[in-house]
């Protein structure tokens, strides 16, 4: 098999032939079609992630064809095409992942690779209508914002919500999920390009976070919003603080601009509101976002396409987040 290597922190990760996998006890070997890359998988290699470990074989997302399974598992599972949940042994508490939680591709050797390794819970039929690259884009990014908006922030039909940083690729499936559960949703962007896009996938408008004033103008043409879905954080987040309607909720799952500045704890307890961690999601949220993705016919947003021995370039790539939604490897060689 070939798998692409990120041997040790400065040095670029190679693709390289390695031996083939054997599945253990309660295991599967899928053959890749596609994987998806999420910004874990930049910061890694920029090493501004916690507990790095190297060598490691990176990504979280992956689609293709069981292949093989262990001894105890239902030989039913050979041939199946499958989607994998990014997350591995999440535990017993829907409200929260346990400690032995991690994420796919790092530690444990994930998908820029032609095969992986996962146990069988990983493994989750592939939505039909999605080509082997779409469903390649949707694991780790679709099961956080599915969390962030339906399970922690329990968006309502006919609700204003507020994306922030729409290029993302979690945004990106966030606005898809917003607006197909009925609400009105506005964005905000540092790109008119992203923010047309948005609008054309069902967005009413967008700011454009860089410039002084937006919340100011967004709360006269659109009023406070009931929900905010945030990624960023840092100096901007006072202004989410701003725009939260009186009991509303605010819902973070990154933080790419840094810590919040300043956190003007007595708009949050005068205004009644609800601010709330989200982190990708458990295996039973992964369930029910496929099934949001098959009953309402979604399909993500692929950027761009690279194969598997360019993913290095792809990786780097995201550093000035030129991309709308999500890039993908093709793990065919
Ligand atoms: N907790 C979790 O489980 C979890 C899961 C996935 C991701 N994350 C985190 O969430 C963040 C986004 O992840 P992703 O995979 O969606 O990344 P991504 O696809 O690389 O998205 C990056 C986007 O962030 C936006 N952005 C950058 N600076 C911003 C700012 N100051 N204000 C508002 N938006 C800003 C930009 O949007 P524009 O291009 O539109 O300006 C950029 O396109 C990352 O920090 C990631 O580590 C956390």
């Amino acid at each position: 098999m070939q798998a692409v290597v990120f041997s040790a922190m400065g040095q670029a990760m190679q693709c390289i032939e390695r031996p083939e996998l054997v599945p253990g006890a309660g295991q599967a070997i899928v053959q890749l079609q596609a994987a998806g890359l999420n910004r874990r998988d930049y910061w890694i290699t920029q090493g501004k992630y916690p507990n790095i470990q190297t060598p490691t074989v990176l990504g979280s997302d992956g689609t293709g064809t069981v292949t093989q399974v262990g001894t105890d598992v239902s030989p039913s599972w050979l041939g199946r095409r499958v989607i994998l949940y990014p997350g591995l042994d999440w535990g017993p508490n829907p409200a929260a992942q346990g400690p032995l939680f991690r994420v796919l591709g790092m530690p444990d050797d994930g998908t820029f690779a032609t095969s992986v390794q996962v146990p069988i819970e990983s493994l989750f039929d592939k939505p039909t209508h999605l080509s082997w690259q779409e469903a390649a884009a949707l694991p780790l990014a679709g099961v956080t914002a599915y969390r962030a908006l339906i399970v922690q922030g329990e968006v309502r039909a006919g609700q204003s919500v507020l994306i922030t940083g729409i290029g993302g690729g979690v945004a990106t499936f966030a606005l898809q999920f917003a607006v197909a559960a009925g609400a009105e949703v506005w964005v905000t962007s540092s790109s008119t390009r992203k923010i047309q896009h948005a609008v054309s996938l069902g967005a009413r408008d967008g700011f454009d976070y860089r410039r002084d004033g937006w919340d100011r103008e967004l709360l006269e043409r659109c009023g406070p919003m009931d929900l905010v879905i945030d990624s960023a954080g840092g100096s901007g987040y006072r202004n989410l603080i701003r725009i939260a309607a009186p009991g509303g909720r605010l819902v973070s799952y990154g933080s790419t601009a840094g810590r919040p500045a300043e956190f003007d704890l007595f708009k949050v307890f005068w205004k009644q509101l609800k601010v709330i961690g989200s982190t990708m999601g458990s295996p039973d949220d992964f369930a029910a976002m496929l099934d949001m993705v098959r009953h309402y016919q979604i399909h993500p947003v692929v950027d761009q396409v690279f194969s598997l021995d360019d993913a290095a370039t792809a990786v780097a790539h995201m550093a000035d987040s030129p991309q709308f939604g999500k890039l993908v490897l093709n793990c065919r060689i």
